[in-house]
Protein backbone atom coordinates (compact mmCIF):
# COMPACT_ATOMS: atom_id res chain seq x y z
CA UNK A 1 0.00 0.00 0.00
CA UNK A 2 1.34 3.22 -0.65
CA UNK A 3 1.77 5.94 1.68
CA UNK A 4 -0.99 8.26 0.48
CA UNK A 5 -3.61 5.38 0.45
CA UNK A 6 -2.50 4.98 4.17
CA UNK A 7 -3.07 8.71 4.82
CA UNK A 8 -6.66 8.61 2.59
CA UNK A 9 -7.81 4.84 4.57
CA UNK A 10 -6.98 6.60 8.12
CA UNK A 11 -9.12 9.80 7.22
CA UNK A 12 -11.97 7.54 5.78
CA UNK A 13 -11.79 5.90 9.52
CA UNK A 14 -11.99 8.93 11.59
CA UNK A 15 -8.67 9.31 13.23
CA UNK A 16 -10.09 9.39 17.10
CA UNK A 17 -6.43 8.58 18.26
CA UNK A 18 -4.55 11.23 20.76
CA UNK A 19 -1.33 11.43 20.82
CA UNK A 20 0.67 10.75 23.55
CA UNK A 21 1.69 14.14 24.68
CA UNK A 22 -2.36 15.31 24.75
CA UNK A 23 -2.61 12.16 27.03
CA UNK A 24 0.09 13.02 29.65
CA UNK A 25 -0.60 16.59 29.86
CA UNK A 26 -4.51 15.67 30.26
CA UNK A 27 -4.57 16.91 33.66
CA UNK A 28 -3.55 20.76 32.68
CA UNK A 29 -6.27 21.54 30.44
CA UNK A 30 -6.78 24.72 31.86
CA UNK A 31 -3.83 25.59 33.57
CA UNK A 32 -0.42 25.96 31.88
CA UNK A 33 1.93 23.54 34.38
CA UNK A 34 5.76 25.36 34.49
CA UNK A 35 7.72 21.88 33.28
CA UNK A 36 11.00 23.97 32.51
CA UNK A 37 13.82 21.71 32.67
CA UNK A 38 16.72 24.86 33.22
CA UNK A 39 15.21 27.97 35.05
CA UNK A 40 18.40 29.88 33.76
CA UNK A 41 18.12 29.58 30.11
CA UNK A 42 15.07 32.05 29.06
CA UNK A 43 14.95 30.69 25.20
CA UNK A 44 14.22 27.44 26.79
CA UNK A 45 12.18 28.51 29.32
CA UNK A 46 9.77 30.48 27.02
CA UNK A 47 9.74 27.48 24.25
CA UNK A 48 8.61 24.90 26.81
CA UNK A 49 5.82 27.38 28.21
CA UNK A 50 4.75 27.66 24.26
CA UNK A 51 5.14 24.10 24.09
CA UNK A 52 2.78 23.72 27.17
CA UNK A 53 0.24 26.04 25.59
CA UNK A 54 -0.35 24.38 22.83
CA UNK A 55 -0.21 20.73 24.29
CA UNK A 56 -2.83 22.55 27.53
CA UNK A 57 -5.20 23.71 23.94
CA UNK A 58 -4.71 20.38 22.22
CA UNK A 59 -6.12 18.26 25.74
CA UNK A 60 -8.49 20.74 25.96
CA UNK A 61 -9.74 19.65 22.64
CA UNK A 62 -10.05 16.42 23.00
CA UNK A 63 -11.54 16.72 26.03
CA UNK A 64 -14.26 18.25 24.19
CA UNK A 65 -14.48 15.84 21.66
CA UNK A 66 -14.88 12.71 24.12
CA UNK A 67 -17.15 15.22 25.82
CA UNK A 68 -19.40 15.27 22.30
CA UNK A 69 -19.31 11.73 21.43
CA UNK A 70 -20.63 10.51 25.36
CA UNK A 71 -23.84 12.88 24.56
CA UNK A 72 -24.34 11.81 20.94
CA UNK A 73 -23.97 8.21 20.84
CA UNK A 74 -25.32 5.72 23.34
CA UNK A 75 -24.28 3.57 26.66
CA UNK A 76 -22.69 0.77 24.94
CA UNK A 77 -21.37 2.72 22.06
CA UNK A 78 -19.92 4.91 24.86
CA UNK A 79 -18.40 1.43 26.54
CA UNK A 80 -16.58 0.16 23.81
CA UNK A 81 -15.23 3.44 22.78
CA UNK A 82 -13.20 2.71 26.36
CA UNK A 83 -12.60 -0.45 25.59
CA UNK A 84 -10.81 0.55 22.68
CA UNK A 85 -8.88 3.60 24.35
CA UNK A 86 -9.21 3.04 28.57
CA UNK A 87 -6.92 6.22 28.79
CA UNK A 88 -9.07 8.27 26.66
CA UNK A 89 -11.32 8.67 30.07
CA UNK A 90 -8.63 10.01 32.36
CA UNK A 91 -8.10 12.78 29.53
CA UNK A 92 -11.79 13.28 29.54
CA UNK A 93 -11.73 13.17 33.18
CA UNK A 94 -9.19 15.66 33.57
CA UNK A 95 -10.68 18.16 31.37
CA UNK A 96 -13.94 17.56 32.77
CA UNK A 97 -12.51 18.31 36.28
CA UNK A 98 -11.33 21.45 34.79
CA UNK A 99 -14.52 22.85 33.89
CA UNK A 100 -16.04 21.95 37.14
CA UNK A 101 -13.09 24.33 38.85
CA UNK A 102 -15.05 26.90 37.24
CA UNK A 103 -18.38 26.18 38.76
CA UNK A 104 -19.43 28.31 41.98
CA UNK A 105 -20.68 25.17 43.40
CA UNK A 106 -20.57 20.94 42.61
CA UNK A 107 -23.41 19.12 42.47
CA UNK A 108 -21.40 16.39 44.16
CA UNK A 109 -20.78 18.35 46.70
CA UNK A 110 -24.50 19.04 47.25
CA UNK A 111 -25.17 15.46 47.00
CA UNK A 112 -22.92 14.60 49.46
CA UNK A 113 -24.14 16.62 52.10
CA UNK A 114 -28.21 15.35 51.67
CA UNK A 115 -26.48 12.00 51.71
CA UNK A 116 -24.49 12.33 55.42
CA UNK A 117 -27.69 14.35 56.77
CA UNK A 118 -29.11 10.74 56.56
CA UNK A 119 -28.73 8.00 58.00
CA UNK A 120 -25.63 5.77 56.96
CA UNK A 121 -27.59 2.95 56.36
CA UNK A 122 -29.10 3.89 53.49
CA UNK A 123 -27.20 2.13 50.43
CA UNK A 124 -26.59 3.96 47.78
CA UNK A 125 -25.39 3.87 43.75
CA UNK A 126 -23.71 5.88 41.78
CA UNK A 127 -24.65 5.52 38.77
CA UNK A 128 -21.86 7.47 36.49
CA UNK A 129 -19.33 7.47 39.31
CA UNK A 130 -16.60 9.15 38.02
CA UNK A 131 -14.30 9.31 40.48
CA UNK A 132 -15.88 7.95 42.88
CA UNK A 133 -15.59 10.93 45.42
CA UNK A 134 -19.58 10.50 46.48
CA UNK A 135 -18.06 6.91 47.63
CA UNK A 136 -15.14 7.91 49.41
CA UNK A 137 -17.08 11.30 51.15
CA UNK A 138 -20.16 8.85 53.30
CA UNK A 139 -20.06 6.33 55.36
CA UNK A 140 -23.05 4.85 53.70
CA UNK A 141 -22.23 1.63 51.31
CA UNK A 142 -21.59 2.87 48.06
CA UNK A 143 -21.66 0.79 44.58
CA UNK A 144 -20.04 2.89 42.15
CA UNK A 145 -20.54 2.62 38.00
CA UNK A 146 -18.75 4.22 35.25
CA UNK A 147 -17.77 2.88 32.03
CA UNK A 148 -14.12 2.95 33.35
CA UNK A 149 -12.34 1.53 36.64
CA UNK A 150 -9.93 3.43 37.70
CA UNK A 151 -10.17 2.35 41.08
CA UNK A 152 -10.87 -0.82 42.77
CA UNK A 153 -14.17 0.32 44.23
CA UNK A 154 -15.67 0.91 40.53
CA UNK A 155 -17.19 -1.44 38.81
CA UNK A 156 -17.11 -0.93 34.89
CA UNK A 157 -19.99 -1.43 33.17
CA UNK A 158 -23.22 0.57 30.76
CA UNK A 159 -25.15 2.03 33.72
CA UNK A 160 -28.37 0.81 31.78
CA UNK A 161 -27.62 -3.04 32.93
CA UNK A 162 -25.75 -2.90 36.53
CA UNK A 163 -25.37 -6.02 38.58
CA UNK A 164 -26.84 -4.95 41.69
CA UNK A 165 -30.21 -7.10 42.52
CA UNK A 166 -33.93 -5.47 42.23
CA UNK A 167 -34.88 -3.61 44.99
CA UNK A 168 -31.16 -3.57 46.70
CA UNK A 169 -30.76 0.44 47.16
CA UNK A 170 -32.40 3.23 49.29
CA UNK A 171 -30.59 6.02 46.96
CA UNK A 172 -29.99 6.14 43.24
CA UNK A 173 -27.29 9.25 42.07
CA UNK A 174 -27.27 10.78 38.61
CA UNK A 175 -24.73 13.33 39.04
CA UNK A 176 -24.16 15.21 35.44
CA UNK A 177 -24.21 11.79 34.30
CA UNK A 178 -27.21 11.37 32.12
CA UNK A 179 -25.37 11.69 28.86
CA UNK A 180 -26.12 8.51 26.50
CA UNK A 181 -28.67 8.45 24.54
CA UNK A 182 -30.02 6.22 25.94
CA UNK A 183 -30.76 8.23 29.08
CA UNK A 184 -34.62 6.69 29.68
CA UNK A 185 -32.96 3.46 30.67
CA UNK A 186 -30.34 4.38 32.76
CA UNK A 187 -32.93 5.86 35.00
CA UNK A 188 -35.39 2.91 34.46
CA UNK A 189 -32.59 0.57 35.82
CA UNK A 190 -32.35 2.73 39.00
CA UNK A 191 -36.01 2.18 39.14
CA UNK A 192 -35.60 -1.17 39.00
CA UNK A 193 -32.56 -1.37 41.99
CA UNK A 194 -34.20 0.89 44.24
CA UNK A 195 -36.48 -0.29 47.09
CA UNK A 196 -39.69 1.46 47.52
CA UNK A 197 -39.42 4.80 49.34
CA UNK A 198 -36.45 4.72 47.82
CA UNK A 199 -34.42 8.13 46.76
CA UNK A 200 -34.04 9.01 43.23
CA UNK A 201 -31.49 12.43 43.01
CA UNK A 202 -30.64 13.67 39.67
CA UNK A 203 -28.34 16.72 39.40
CA UNK A 204 -28.18 17.59 35.40
CA UNK A 205 -26.62 20.56 33.52
CA UNK A 206 -29.05 24.22 33.12
CA UNK A 207 -29.10 24.54 29.60
CA UNK A 208 -30.15 21.02 28.71
CA UNK A 209 -33.41 21.40 30.62
CA UNK A 210 -33.69 25.34 29.86
CA UNK A 211 -36.52 25.77 26.95
CA UNK A 212 -35.45 29.08 26.63
CA UNK A 213 -32.11 28.03 24.79
CA UNK A 214 -33.39 25.16 22.84
CA UNK A 215 -33.18 22.30 26.03
CA UNK A 216 -35.83 20.14 27.23
CA UNK A 217 -38.77 21.27 29.31
CA UNK A 218 -37.85 20.22 33.01
CA UNK A 219 -41.58 19.96 33.73
CA UNK A 220 -41.85 17.41 30.65
CA UNK A 221 -38.54 15.42 32.38
CA UNK A 222 -40.33 15.22 36.10
CA UNK A 223 -43.56 14.39 34.17
CA UNK A 224 -41.97 11.19 32.67
CA UNK A 225 -40.30 10.80 35.27
CA UNK A 226 -43.53 10.74 37.74
CA UNK A 227 -44.93 8.55 35.04
CA UNK A 228 -42.21 5.88 36.09
CA UNK A 229 -43.42 5.73 39.60
CA UNK A 230 -42.01 8.22 40.83
CA UNK A 231 -43.13 11.20 42.95
CA UNK A 232 -41.44 14.86 42.77
CA UNK A 233 -40.67 16.06 45.94
CA UNK A 234 -38.47 18.92 44.81
CA UNK A 235 -36.62 20.66 41.89
CA UNK A 236 -33.54 22.94 43.13
CA UNK A 237 -33.12 26.04 40.24
CA UNK A 238 -31.13 27.57 42.96
CA UNK A 239 -27.96 26.46 41.15
CA UNK A 240 -26.02 28.96 38.43
CA UNK A 241 -25.29 25.89 36.55
CA UNK A 242 -27.52 22.59 37.67
CA UNK A 243 -30.43 21.58 38.42
CA UNK A 244 -31.08 19.06 41.00
CA UNK A 245 -34.34 16.73 41.30
CA UNK A 246 -35.03 14.43 43.87
CA UNK A 247 -37.58 11.82 43.79
CA UNK A 248 -39.23 9.06 45.54
CA UNK A 249 -40.17 5.30 44.20
CA UNK A 250 -43.91 4.88 45.04
CA UNK A 251 -44.81 1.82 46.73
CA UNK A 252 -47.02 0.63 44.08
CA UNK A 253 -46.28 1.23 40.62
CA UNK A 254 -48.23 1.17 37.56
CA UNK A 255 -46.74 0.49 33.74
CA UNK A 256 -47.47 3.15 31.61
CA UNK A 257 -46.27 4.73 28.12
CA UNK A 258 -43.60 7.32 28.93
CA UNK A 259 -42.89 10.36 26.95
CA UNK A 260 -39.45 10.98 27.62
CA UNK A 261 -38.45 14.46 26.36
CA UNK A 262 -35.03 14.59 24.59
CA UNK A 263 -31.64 15.96 26.40
CA UNK A 264 -29.79 17.88 24.01
CA UNK A 265 -25.75 17.34 24.78
CA UNK A 266 -23.75 19.70 27.02
CA UNK A 267 -21.38 21.10 24.65
CA UNK A 268 -18.58 23.09 26.54
CA UNK A 269 -17.39 25.76 24.77
CA UNK A 270 -13.45 26.96 23.74
CA UNK A 271 -12.13 28.92 26.04
C1 LIG B 1 -19.92 14.36 33.79
S1 LIG B 1 -19.21 12.94 34.51
C2 LIG B 1 -19.72 13.11 36.21
C3 LIG B 1 -18.97 12.20 37.13
C4 LIG B 1 -19.44 12.23 38.60
N1 LIG B 1 -20.83 11.83 38.73
C5 LIG B 1 -19.23 13.61 39.18
O1 LIG B 1 -20.22 14.30 39.45
O2 LIG B 1 -18.07 13.99 39.36
C6 LIG B 1 -20.33 11.71 33.91
C7 LIG B 1 -19.84 10.31 34.13
O3 LIG B 1 -20.87 9.41 33.70
C8 LIG B 1 -20.25 8.31 33.08
N2 LIG B 1 -21.20 7.65 32.18
C9 LIG B 1 -21.81 8.18 31.10
N3 LIG B 1 -22.57 7.24 30.50
C10 LIG B 1 -22.41 6.10 31.21
C11 LIG B 1 -22.94 4.77 31.08
N4 LIG B 1 -23.75 4.45 30.08
N5 LIG B 1 -22.58 3.87 32.01
C12 LIG B 1 -21.73 4.18 33.02
N6 LIG B 1 -21.21 5.41 33.19
C13 LIG B 1 -21.55 6.35 32.31
C14 LIG B 1 -19.08 8.96 32.33
O4 LIG B 1 -18.10 8.01 32.00
C15 LIG B 1 -18.59 9.97 33.34
O5 LIG B 1 -17.61 9.47 34.19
Amino acid sequence: MTEEQRRSKKRKRGNHRIPTAAKNNASSSTTTPSGVANPTKSSSKSKSSFLDKMKTRLSGGYFRMINEKLYTCSGDEALEYFKEDPSLFNVYHSGYQAQMSLWPEQPNDVIIKWIKDRSPSLVVADFGCGDARLAKSVKNKVHSFDLVSNDPSVIACDMSNTPLASSSVNIAVFCLSLMGTNFPSYIQEANRVLKPQGWLLIAEVKSRLDPTTGGADPNDFVKAICELGFASKSKDLSNKMFILFHFQKKEKQKPRDINWPELKPCLYKRR
